[in-house]
């Protein structure tokens, strides 16, 4: 058994506690007070150098090994969502409307665990471990700000190593997978402008929201003849807003939408062909639009170099066969800002259990993770690093 191992069994309970303290105390993304002083209190606890970097919600640790090392991160996001637990559970969501839906509970507490197991083994790091509790996934702003407070320097970040809950595997199985793993996410807001008027009288009208049916059809031919059927891309219209009452025609539509990509080629052409089908399907009809394309993260790339490492991670940590290959998903995480800073990997840890009901998806009222995933986040989180920092120092 390596150390890493024995530590995982000696912080497995402690684990479960502070897990179960975050979930029954989530807090919404930007307002992750309570949740920043429970980290840096446990930093303390277990001799973790607590970094102020200056942003109001999420922090920093710093294990500082060898002198003049490289520097490896680790990040774990702390939100939670706006979404009422149905779970009847002990440690259930005391905060009526919001819950930990999406396991960052578990990642915060992987983390932890990682700064344990790292804080006992410091003599033995060939560098320094930076551990990045970032706020504000839900939203695509945490890891943003944290950058942007520079978290990726002083010092500078060579590796990045980060982990999502996935319902789909069990716990003690990880998937991971080199190149695209999630999708980029784009943001579309369109106006639409006719002229309005009576419902009974429509040729003395320019009718948006015609233009805008016309519209909606043409954009989902972008995915089928604009675009390689070997690329993935999804373009859909979540919000569509217009008038007040059923016998007038209005002047306006807004509408908003969400574009996900992996190709950064085709993502660089999309606002261009969404320009043109917006403009041209609306001007058939006499209305005219504007478009505001909003780049918002890139996709989650796993550097192809660091694959080998994160998969003898995985199987030191978890045993033979327990590095599963996933399916990637078009849903995004900000972790792909990282990833432009320096090479990254991110891994999905199994959490799921069917016999324990662990079944649901991300983001649903009754999502709950398998605990027994909480020191095996730990442990490959805090492997990562050892293995990545004696990679670094060797070369
Ligand atoms: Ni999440």
């Amino acid at each position: 058994m390596s150390s890493v191992q024995q530590l995982m069994k000696k912080y497995e309970q402690r684990l479960v506690q502070i897990r179960r303290e975050l979930h029954m105390h989530p807090e919404l993304s930007l307002k992750e007070f309570e949740t920043t002083k429970r980290i840096n209190a446990i930093l303390a606890e277990v001799g973790v150098e607590v970094v102020d970097i200056g942003t109001e919600t999420g922090t920093v640790g710093l294990i500082r090994g060898t002198n003049d090392g490289p520097t490896v991160a680790l990040r774990g996001d702390i939100d939670a969502l706006p979404i009422h637990e149905e779970n009847d559970v002990e440690y259930r969501s005391t905060v009526d409307g919001v819950m930990h839906a999406c396991g960052h509970d578990v990642h915060t507490t992987s983390l932890l665990g990682a700064a344990m197991i790292l804080s006992d083994l410091r003599d033995t790091l060939r560098g320094n471990v930076k551990l990045i509790f970032q706020p504000a996934e839900e939203v695509n702003e945490g890891a943003r700000q944290m950058i942007e407070h520079g978290v990726m320097d002083n010092p500078t970040v060579a590796a990045v190593f980060g982990l999502h809950t996935s319902p789909d595997f069990p716990a003690g199985q990880v998937a991971v997978k080199s190149g695209g793993l999630m999708a980029a996410v784009d943001t579309i807001r369109i106006e639409v402008r006719g002229v309005g008027g009576h419902g009974a009288i429509p040729h003395a009208t320019v009718d948006p929201v015609v233009a805008t049916a016309a519209m909606i059809m043409n954009l989902q031919s972008i995915v089928s003849r604009n675009t390689s059927a070997l690329d993935s891309l999804v373009i859909s219209i979540g919000t569509v807003n217009a008038g007040i009452a059923n016998n007038v025609i209005p002047e306006v539509v807004k509408l908003t939408g969400t574009a996900r990509s992996f190709e950064p080629q085709l993502r660089q052409k999309l606002p261009e062909i969404v320009q043109r089908v917006v403009d041209h399907s609306v001007a058939a009809y006499g209305a005219t639009a504007t478009l505001e394309y909003i780049l918002h993260l890139p996709a989650v790339y796993n550097d192809a170099s660091l694959t080998p490492l994160a998969t003898s991670v995985v199987t030191e940590i978890c045993g033979e066969g327990s590095a599963v290959e996933p399916t990637p998903t078009m849903g995004g995480e900000d972790f792909a800002l990282y990833m432009q800073k320096a090479p990254g990997f991110f891994y999905w840890l199994g959490t799921g259990n069917k016999a324990k009901g662990y079944v649901h998806q991300w983001h649903n009222s009754r999502y709950n993770c398998d605990e027994a995933s909480l020191p095996v986040g730990s442990g490959v989180l805090a492997l990562s690093a050892i293995r990545a920092l004696e990679d670094l120092a060797a070369r």
